[in-house]
Formats: C-alpha cells, sequence, structure tokens
C-alpha cells in the first residue's frame, strides 16, 4: 500500500518560488498498476522520486507498507529503498564500466544475497538476455539495455516497481517487449507498478490512469475489466 497524503514539493529557482507539486493525496492498494500521466513539468517525475524516497517533500507524508519514509534518515532509506522499490529509468542509467551481469549484481551483493551471481544470471535469461550477460551496456540495444534495467531493478524482487517512462526512448515494438516484461513480473508476483507513461496505449495496460497539470492531480480513472489486461501480442 501506498498513502501519500497533503504532498507538496515546492522551492526557490532564481529567487522565484516554484510549486512542482501541491497538494497531492493518493492511494495505491497492493498490486495495482498505475499509469501516470500529464504534460511535461506537471510533476511526474518528481512524484515517482519522492515516493522512491530519492527526494524529500517540502509537506506531506508518504507512507509505504506502513512506515512514512518522508521521516526516514538518509541510510534507513537506502536500506528501504534496496528491499522495498525498484526503479526504473527512461534513460536506462546502467553502469558504463559493468557488464550486464555486473550491473544485475549490484543491487544483489549490496543486499548480501546469497548465490547472487546464479541469480543475476538467472534474471537476464528471464529477460532474454542470455547471451548479453558478458556484454557492456554500449554493446547492447537500447530495448536491451532496458531489459538489464528491468532485470536489475526487480533482482531483489522489490513489492514496488517505479518507471518513469520506460519506453520512451524505444521503438513501439521493442517497447512492447519491455512492457510485456513488467505485466510478466505484475503477473508473476503480485508487483505494485507506478509507471510514467506519455503513450495512450501503455496507459491502458494498467489498472489506473492518474493525470497530473500544474502538480496537481487532474483525473484520476480505473480502467474498465475489457480494456486493461490485454495481452501483449509482440
Ligand atoms: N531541482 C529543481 N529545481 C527547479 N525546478 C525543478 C527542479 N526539479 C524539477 N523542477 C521543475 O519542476 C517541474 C516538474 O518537473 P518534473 O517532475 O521533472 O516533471 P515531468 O516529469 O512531469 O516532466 C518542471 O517545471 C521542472 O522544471
Ligand atoms: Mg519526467
Amino acid at each position: 500500500m501506498i498513502a501519500i497524503r497533503h504532498l507538496s514539493m515546492r522551492l526557490t529557482a532564481g529567487g522565484r518560488r516554484v510549486t512542482i507539486l501541491d497538494d497531492v493525496a493518493l492511494s495505491i492498494p497492493p498490486k495495482q498498476m498505475v499509469a501516470v500521466m500529464g504534460p511535461s513539468g506537471s510533476g511526474k517525475s518528481t512524484l515517482l522520486g519522492l515516493i522512491a524516497g530519492l527526494d524529500r517533500p517540502t509537506e506531506g507524508t508518504i507512507v509505504l507498507d506502513g512506515i512514512d519514509i518522508t521521516t526516514l534518515s538518509e541510510s534507513r532509506m537506502a536500506k528501504f529503498r534496496r528491499m522495498k522499490i525498484g526503479y526504473i529509468f527512461q534513460s536506462f542509467h546502467l553502469i558504463p564500466t559493468l557488464t550486464a551481469l555486473e550491473n544485475v549484481l549490484v543491487p544483489l551483493e549490496l543486499a548480501g544475497h546469497a548465490a547472487a551471481k546464479d541469480l543475476a544470471a538467472e534474471l537476464l535469461h528471464a529477460v532474454g538476455l542470455q547471451d548479453r550477460m558478458h556484454h557492456y551496456p554500449v554493446q547492447l540495444s537500447g530495448g536491451e539495455q532496458q531489459r538489464v534495467a528491468v532485470a536489475r531493478a526487480f533482482a531483489c524482487r522489490p513489492p514496488i516497481l517505479l518507471a518513469d517512462e520506460p519506453t520512451g526512448n524505444l521503438d513501439s515494438q521493442t517497447g512492447r517487449h519491455v512492457m510485456d516484461l513488467l505485466l510478466s513480473l505484475h503477473r508473476d508476483y503480485g508487483t505494485t507498478l507506478v509507471l510514467v507513461t506519455h503513450d495512450r496505449a501503455v496507459a491502458s495496460l494498467m489498472h489506473r490512469v492518474i493525470a497530473l497539470r500544474d502538480g496537481r492531480i487532474e483525473s484520476d480513472d480505473l480502467i474498465s475489466e475489457t480494456e486493461s489486461h490485454q495481452e501483449p501480442t509482440l
């Protein structure tokens, strides 16, 4: 469960007070898949970063599994994030000096996972990259890099996956493949998914679509069963 109350993010830029998020309230039940839409600059990435505890809000609370993360120290937040949250970026953010396998190993080793290497290899198999394990990010296509990023984000089986325009830099077929992966994680593990997208077709795969405008929730719609759960075709 993600429970967000009175969440605001304001800062001073160039001597001007800027409101990025303005008194946002949002509850996301476990296992729900939510699309966050809205024009550029409406606060989508800021919202996702706050849920991940990468940033701190000016006001408000974000309760994840009963813990208000806005009160956690940096180090407790880092530990909490490792266990509970996977994050996927539009531009993949893989470590360029590490191979695909090593990138996926990072979170597993940080978590002190036994048999980390076997699990990392298994994850890369699961995303169809068994032949690319020892390749560096520059040797991989965008779609392959994003699949490594999905494997890395999901390595510690977090109950919550946050994805900021995960298909934004991919062609539609490759994007579909990445979406298929995310949907299969939801199906197999009940992962909660909060996904920023500009793509209506991607949003229609979710249970719920939230639209942000000027830092506020403009609309919040459940997608009917007939529209959602379309099995993506590759
Ligand atoms: N650190 C910052 N300093 C000043 N302005 C910021 C900062 N971070 C974000 N913004 C501004 O806040 C608004 C929302 O940003 P963002 O959350 O990235 O929007 P979105 O992801 O919807 O495009 C934008 O106008 C952006 O320029
Ligand atoms: Mg953004």
